[in-house]
C-alpha cells in the first residue's frame, strides 16, 4: 500500500498497475465488545471443543492425482485457488476434471473470462471430451455469473477461469486491479458458502511465481494449489500450498500429452528415465513427497573456476542448502572447493524441498570432484548437520521399498532410526559422518579406475 501516487509496484515490479482506493469507514471490531459494552449487539452462546462434529464430505473428481492433492476430493462449499505459469495447462486440467465430474452425473459449470466458448469447445474436442455435459459460458461479470449459477439446480462444481478477468459492480475499479480481484473473489466465495457449490478459481502467476493479485485472496480461499512444470519437460506437478481440509505435502504428477494431461502413477520411473548410468556426478535420491516415495536423480558438476569468485548455481534445490553442504564438505570432509565452480541440478525439473536430499547432493558433488561414477544401483538419503554428522530422516522404510521396487540393490543411509528396525530388501550401508561418504567414494574410484581421456 502506498499513500501517494506511484508508477511502479515495489512488490511485483510492474508499471502502472497500482489503483487508487478510497479508505472506507472504520472497520467494526470483531466481537463488537465496545458496542456490547454500550448495550448494543447480540449475545451469542459460546461452545466447547467437545460436541457434535462431522467430517468434511467429499466429492471425488475422478482424477486420482487431483484427489490426492485436495485430500480425497472436493469439499462442497469450498473454494480452491489454482495458480500456475501461463500455458502450463490449468485450463486443460480443469476441463478434464469438469468433464469427468459431468460424466459422473454432477452439474458442472465452466465460466471462461479469457477464451470464447468456441475456443473452450475446441480444447474439449482435442481432448476427446466434448460429449461431457459441462455447461459453458464466456462471462466476466460476477453478479451475472452468481445469478445464473444460483438459478435452478446449483452446480456441484463451478470453474472460474480466471479470477483476474472477473469484475463486480460492488467496487469501482478496472478489472484486473487488486480491488476488483478481491471483490470478485469475495462474491464467489459467498456464493460457494451459501449454495454448497465447490468453486475453483484460476489465478495467474507473476514472474517470481506468486499468484498475481492480492495475497489476501490466498487467505480467503480454503485451498491454494499450484500447477508447476518446466516448459522443457512434459510432466506437470500439482502441489497443495494451503489446504484447510487436507494435507499440504502431497503432489499429483501428470504428463502433458497431445490428448491432454495423463496421470502418472509411477513418477519415480518417469524421473529416472534417460539416466546416464556411467557418468560421474550423479546420485539417486530416495525422497518422499507426502505419503508417496519418489526417486530422482541429482546431478552435480564441480569444475576448476577461472573466476575470482567461483560460480554456484542450483536448479530444483535450495541454494542456501547447497552452500551449507559445500561448507560441511570443506570443513569436515577434507574437500577443497574454494577454486571450483559448482552446479547442481535435480533432473527432470522437479523441485526438492526435503533436507533428506543432503546426502544424495553431497554424494553427487564428491563424485563429480573425484571423477568417480557412483554405482548405478545405489540410492542415497539422509540429512547432513553442520558438524558433518548424517542424521536419520523419516520414513526410511518407505524409501527403501520404493528403491527395491525400481530395481535398486544398495542404499547409503544415515544410522538406523527407530522406524528402520525391520529387514530391508536392499543392502544398506550406513554413513554416520560425511567423512565416511567421502572415503567410500574415493575407495570406489581406486577399485574401478576410470580410463583417462588421452
Ligand atoms: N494442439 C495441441 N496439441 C498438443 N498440446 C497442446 C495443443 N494445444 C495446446 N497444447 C498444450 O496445452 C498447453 C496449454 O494449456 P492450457 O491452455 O490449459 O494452459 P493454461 O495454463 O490454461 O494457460 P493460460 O495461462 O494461457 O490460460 C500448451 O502449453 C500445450 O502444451
Ligand atoms: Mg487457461
Amino acid at each position: 500500500m502506498y499513500n501517494r501516487w506511484q508508477g511502479k509496484c515495489d512488490a511485483c515490479g510492474a508499471w502502472n498497475t497500482l489503483a487508487q482506493e478510497a479508505s472506507g469507514p472504520p472497520v467494526p471490531v470483531p466481537g463488537a465488545s465496545r458496542a456490547a459494552a454500550r448495550g448494543k449487539g447480540r449475545i451469542f452462546p459460546l461452545e466447547g471443543l467437545q460436541g457434535a462434529s462431522m467430517d468434511a464430505p467429499r466429492v471425488p473428481s475422478g482424477i486420482g492425482e487431483l484427489d490426492r492433492v485436495t485430500g480425497g476430493g472436493f469439499v462442497p462449499g469450498s473454494v480452491i485457488l489454482i495458480g500456475g505459469d501461463p500455458g502450463i495447462g490449468k485450463s486443460t486440467l480443469l476441463t478434464q476434471a469438469g468433464a469427468v465430474m459431468a460424466r459422473a452425473g454432477h452439474r458442472v459449470a465452466y465460466i471462461s473470462g479469457e477464451e470464447a466458448v468456441a475456443q473452450v469447445r475446441l480444447r474439449a474436442e482435442r481432448l476427446g471430451l466434448n460429449d461431457a455435459a459441462v455447461e459453458l459460458a464466456a462471462e466476466t461479470h460476477v453478479e451475472d455469473i452468481v445469478a445464473t449459477l444460483s438459478h435452478g439446480v446449483v452446480p456441484r462444481l463451478a470453474i472460474i477461469d480466471s479470477i483476474q478477468t472477473m469484475w463486480t459492480s460492488s467496487v469501482e475499479a478496472a478489472p484486473g486491479t487488486v480491488t476488483q480481484v478481491r471483490g470478485s473473489a469475495q462474491a464467489l466465495i459467498r456464493f460457494a458458502k451459501t449454495t454448497g457449490t465447490t468453486v475453483i478459481l484460476v489465478g495467474h502467476v507473476t514472474k517470481d511465481g506468486q499468484i498475481a493479485g492480492p495475497r489476501v485472496v490466498e487467505h480467503m480461499v480454503d485451498a491454494v494449489v499450484s500447477f508447476e512444470g518446466d516448459s522443457g519437460y512434459h510432466f506437470r506437478i500439482l502441489r497443495a500450498v494451503k489446504n484447510r481440509f487436507g494435507p499440504t505435502d502431497e503432489i499429483g504428477v501428470f504428463e502433458m500429452t497431445g490428448r491432454g494431461l495423463a496421470e502418472v502413477s509411477n513418477p519415480s520411473a518417469l524421473f529416472l528415465s534417460g539416466r546416464d548410468l556411467s557418468a560421474a556426478g550423479t546420485a539417486v535420491f530416495a525422497g518422499m513427497e507426502g505419503t508417496r516415495p519418489l526417486l530422482v536423480e541429482i546431478q552435480a558438476l564441480v569444475a576448476p573456476s577461472s573466476l575470482g569468485t567461483p560460480r554456484r548455481a542450483v536448479v530444483g534445490w535450495d541454494p542456501s542448502r547447497l552452500s551449507m553442504v559445500l561448507a560441511v564438505l570443506e570443513a569436515h570432509g577434507g574437500l577443497k572447493l574454494g577454486q571450483h565452480d559448482v552446479y547442481l541440478n535435480v533432473a527432470g525439473g522437479l523441485k526438492i524441498t526435503e533436507p533428506a536430499a543432503d546426502l544424495a547432493a553431497a554424494a553427487a558433488l564428491v563424485s563429480s570432484l573425484a571423477g568417480v561414477a557412483l554405482p548405478a544401483d545405489t540410492v542415497h538419503f539422509g540429512e547432513i548437520g553442520l558438524s558433518g554428522a548424517v542424521r536419520p530422516v523419516a520414513q526410511a522404510q518407505a524409501r527403501l521399498k520404493e528403491a527395491a521396487k525400481l530395481g535398486f540393490n544398495r542404499a547409503v543411509t544415515p544410522p538406523p532410526a527407530r522406524d528402520q528396525g525391520e529387514k530391508t530388501p536392499l543392502a544398506v550401508t550406513t554413513a554416520s559422518h560425511i567423512a565416511d561418504l567421502v572415503a567410500r567414494i574415493a575407495a570406489g574410484g581406486r577399485r574401478n579406475p576410470r580410463p583417462s581421456n588421452g
